[in-house]
């Protein structure tokens, strides 16, 4: 059935999702309810839905700011998202500080926020940092080492100096303020933060905005599913 079949077969009154006549289109069903049309019942294939948003500065990645009515990053994306994409429960794959701004992607899926915050993915993830303070090759040669944090050693990063207060730092892995904290620990505390990509992914939208992945973004660009 086409999507075009699908909205007829729904404003027909055609679709009762679990004893109830639904004339929404985009209504959601969530998994284990039973859909049927005309009668007969449908098997639903679960979709991953991944979006990747530009999240601005000032803003938390949680559904509420702790600090009262502010604006969240989910707030920002809930009240741009078309009909088709707002009846999802939508998750924040890892999280960015308030003040860091970049790529930050959010799913239905949990089965996609393990496989990419998962530290055994390896999925890169690459920051611009501009920091206080020159950068040197020298400075910068820990963290392509391997350096020792407070919760435990970090894994060797890439680091690259980009000019004397701009460097790109490249983790597989995701830990509280980690950048932050391995270029503080090297003397060079970071005054802005900004994550450019994800896997193979880069930020292309502009900020505040979001934009859905395809398919084959998220097998090619995050290895989603995994092999
Ligand atoms: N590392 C940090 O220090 N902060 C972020 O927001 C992301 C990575």
């Amino acid at each position: 059935m086409t999507l075009a079949e699908a909205e007829d077969a729904i404003r027909a009154g055609r679709v009762k999702v679990s004893g109830r006549l639904v004339r929404q289109p985009f209504a959601v069903v969530q998994p284990g309810e039973d859909l049927r049309v005309d009668g007969h019942k449908v098997l639903l294939r679960r979709e991953t839905r991944v979006l990747a948003f530009h999240k601005p500065a000032g803003v938390v990645t949680a559904p509420e700011d702790g600090h009262g009515k502010g604006d969240t990053a989910f707030t920002l994306l809930s009240a741009q998202l078309p009909p088709e994409l707002s009846g999802f429960g939508w998750h924040a794959v890892g999280r960015l500080d308030r003040n860091t701004t970049g790529l930050l992607l959010f799913t239905n899926d949990e089965r996609f926020v393990a496989h990419a915050t998962s530290p055994s993915t390896h999925l890169p993830r690459r920051y611009v940092a501009q920091v206080q303070g020159g950068a040197t090759e020298e400075k910068l040669q820990p963290l392509r080492e391997g350096m020792q944090l407070d919760d435990g050693p970090a894994r060797p990063a890439k680091a690259e100096l980009l000019d004397g207060t701009h460097v790109s730092v490249t983790l597989t892995e995701g830990r509280f303020h980690q950048v932050k904290r391995m270029l503080g620990a090297v003397g060079l505390p970071v005054r802005r933060l900004h994550r450019a990509s994800v896997g193979g992914l880069e930020l292309d939208v502009p900020e505040g905005a979001f934009r859905e992945l395809g398919r084959d973004e998220l097998r090619t660009l995050l290895g989603f599913p995994p092999a």
